[in-house]
This record gives C-alpha cells, structure tokens and sequence, in this order.
C-alpha cells in the first residue's frame, strides 16, 4: 500500500515505505519485461509510439540493443538461485546478449560501452568466463580506433570532427581494455579522451554542452553544439546524466582526483537547477512552450549516476547527500512516472529521445528503462 506524502513538489515517505515502493516496483518492471519478450521475441526496442515498443519509427543511430538484455541480467541477479524463474532469466538473458557480440567490430558508432557493459560485463559477473571477457576487450579496442590524434577525442557517430558528451559513457569500455590486458596506449586514449571532454564539454558552473566541433587540420576546438538539446550553449538533461555518470566512471578505473569534482560539479548542477522532486525538463535550458516536457530517462541515469557517485565520494557526508538524492529522483519516478495505464508497454513513462526529430518524445525510452532498473537495483541491495 502507498504511504508516501506528496505535498506540492516533494513526495516523503514514512518509515520502511520505501522498500515496499522499490520492491513492487522491480515486480511491476519483471512483468513488463517478460509481456515485451512474449509478445514481440527476439526484439530489441528502442523508444514507444504511444506506448508500443514495436513501430516503423526511425532509430537515428544504432546504439540500444544492449538494453533490454541488459535489464534481464539485472533481474537474474534479484532471483533465488535454483528457482525456475532465475534459469528463464539465465536462459532469456544469454539469448538476448549472444546476437550482439559480432558488435565488438563495429566501428560505426561510438556506443559499445552501453552495448556490452550492459550484456557481456554483466553476464562476465556471473561467469566469470574468458571468452566472455575476450569479447569486452575487444569492443574496447574498436572503440579506441574512433581516437583523432588531433583533438585527442574520440570522433562521434556523425563525423571526424564531432565529439558527444555521451561518449563519456562509453570511454569506460576503454579504461576496462587496458586494465585487463596491461595496454598503456588504451589507458593514455582513454586519459586522452576525458580529459578533452572535460576541457570542451563541461562548464564552469558544471553544466555540458552535447557536442564540440573541432578542426581537423589544427585539432583546435572551435564550438559547441547540439543535436538533442534546445541550443548549442544550452544543458542537455540526458547529456549532463551522461556526465555525471561517465566521469565517476573514469574516476573509479583511473583516480584522477579531476574525474571525480567534475562528475560531483555536474551531480550539483542537476540537483540545484531540477524542481524538488529531482525530475528536470529535457533541457535545463528549456524555453518557455516546452519546459514542461520532463526527461525522466535523464533522471534515472542520474539517480544511478549518484548512486554510484556516492561510493567513489571521499567526504562520506557528500556521499550520503548524494545517494539521497538519488533516493529522492527514484522516489518520484516511482509514485509519479510508471507506465501502468492500460495498454502502456514500458515501465517508466515521460522519456524523450530526440525532440528537434520527434522521435520518442514523452515515451518510454530502453536507456531510461534500464538506469532505472539499474538504479532499482541498487537501492533494493542496500541494507
Ligand atoms: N544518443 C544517446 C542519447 O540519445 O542519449
């Protein structure tokens, strides 16, 4: 039963409700997931079409298939080992992630990092198989062949001279590579990388712009701009999320001390400019017609970015106060954002993928879908 108080902006909860909330949650998310794979199998979703995963809509780029795999390996993990549900997670998880290991050659987008640290890492976390490893390696290493020596950054997508904040949440793919075989020209590609974003990316006051464009002849950057975001000098939600969450990423394989204040600058942006529910606009610099339209995939990626923030925080006070907020972005998603109308088909409603396109705008989107388990998960296993 809700026992959560929501009083204007801010929803508190009395004593052991939260549990309950993220517990009934997870069970809500299991049967959504297990509807998606009955009804469409062997499908791999990107954004709703008024709530149907299953459309003609174009994908723009190719980067969510390790999603969906991604969310089975995460419930596999909150199954009673031995019981018939934990082996049809097992078995549904493995079917799901094998198609995408041809993946680790494919150089035409800059996203092996939420393909196979969603799937093989977390497969790898349970078997601890090295074939299994074999192939996180090696999409590490195709991911370092997006390196531009000039500019040091690794070239988006779109061209030689695009570099997106969302490749911070792929770099790690990298950090991981050279940890594991000892290679110091992917650690120094890897280095090399984040430090270009941080330069070029992240602002002062800790915002991010998407994208910088950069010379090729001089490697000098000469802009920022944007696809997904309201402006070139404006902050991108999901953008900043991917910040958040990439630098403590890079933080955590390298311990540069500047990894770490630049993913703590951007959890401060989004948590002193967000409503005091935690859930922003899609863009922090939304105008007036639409700053109503809210990302929630952004704030379940920060809510998992804060969650693993809060681990890497040297000052534990800070590192309290930000697994509190995330506790507080989940809380909201939970109470106000489920897709529990009658015929919706996600779990989390309220997600925008590309709003200058109209592709998923105020959907369900699989990237929220999974930081959203992903963050679930985390609060379920703490004591
Ligand atoms: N292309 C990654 C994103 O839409 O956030």
């Amino acid at each position: 039963m809700a026992r959560h108080i929501i009083a204007g902006d801010v929803i508190t909860f009395q004593e052991n409700t939260d549990r309950e909330l993220f517990a009934s949650t997870l069970v809500f998310a299991k049967q959504q997931i297990r509807a998606l794979v009955e009804r469409n199998p062997d499908f791999y979703p990107m954004y709703t079409r008024e709530g149907r995963w299953k459309h003609e809509g174009e994908s723009w780029t190719h980067w969510c298939d390790g999603f969906l795999p991604g969310m089975m390996w995460i419930v596999y993990g909150h199954e009673p080992a031995g019981t018939d549900e934990a082996a049809w997670w097992r078995e549904t998880a493995i079917r799901y992630s094998k198609p995408l290991e041809p993946r680790k050659l494919d150089r035409t987008v800059h996203d092996l990092g939420f393909i196979f640290v969603s799937t093989y890492a977390r497969w790898h976390g349970f078997t601890p198989d090295p074939s299994l490893k074999a192939v996180l390696i090696q999409a590490g290493k195709t991911m370092s062949l997006r390196f531009k020596e000039k500019g040091e950054y690794l070239r988006s997508f779109v061209a030689d001279e695009s570099l997106f904040i969302d490749i911070m949440m792929n770099v790690g793919i990298i950090f991981y590579a050279a940890v594991e075989t000892g290679d110091a020209r992917l650690l120094d590609v890897a280095m090399r990388h984040t430090l270009t974003s941080r330069r070029t990316l992240v602002r002062g006051d800790g915002s991010s712009a998407h994208e910088a464009i950069f010379d090729l002849e001089t490697g000098e950057c000469k802009k920022q701009t944007t696809h997904q975001g309201y402006r070139g000098d404006s902050c991108w939600s999901r953008g900043l999320a991917w910040a958040l969450y990439g630098f403590g990423t890079a933080y955590g394989y390298s311990r540069d001390p500047g990894f770490l204040s630049t993913a703590e600058a951007c959890a401060d942006f989004y948590i002193a400019n967000s409503p005091a529910d935690g859930v922003a606009p899609w863009d922090f610099d939304a105008p007036e017609e639409s700053r109503e339209l809210l990302d929630t995939s952004a704030a379940a990626i920060t809510a998992s970015g804060l969650f693993q923030l809060s681990g890497l925080c040297m000052d534990p006070v800070k590192g309290a106060f930000y697994a509190d907020c995330g506790r507080r972005i989940m809380r909201t998603l939970c109470v106000r954002h489920l897709g529990q109308s009658p015929g919706w088909e996600g779990i989390l409603k309220g997600g925008v993928y590309h709003i200058h396109k109209n592709l998923g705008v105020n959907e369900s989107v699989m990237w929220g879908e999974y930081f959203f388990l992903e963050a679930l998960s985390w609060l379920l296993r703490q004591p």
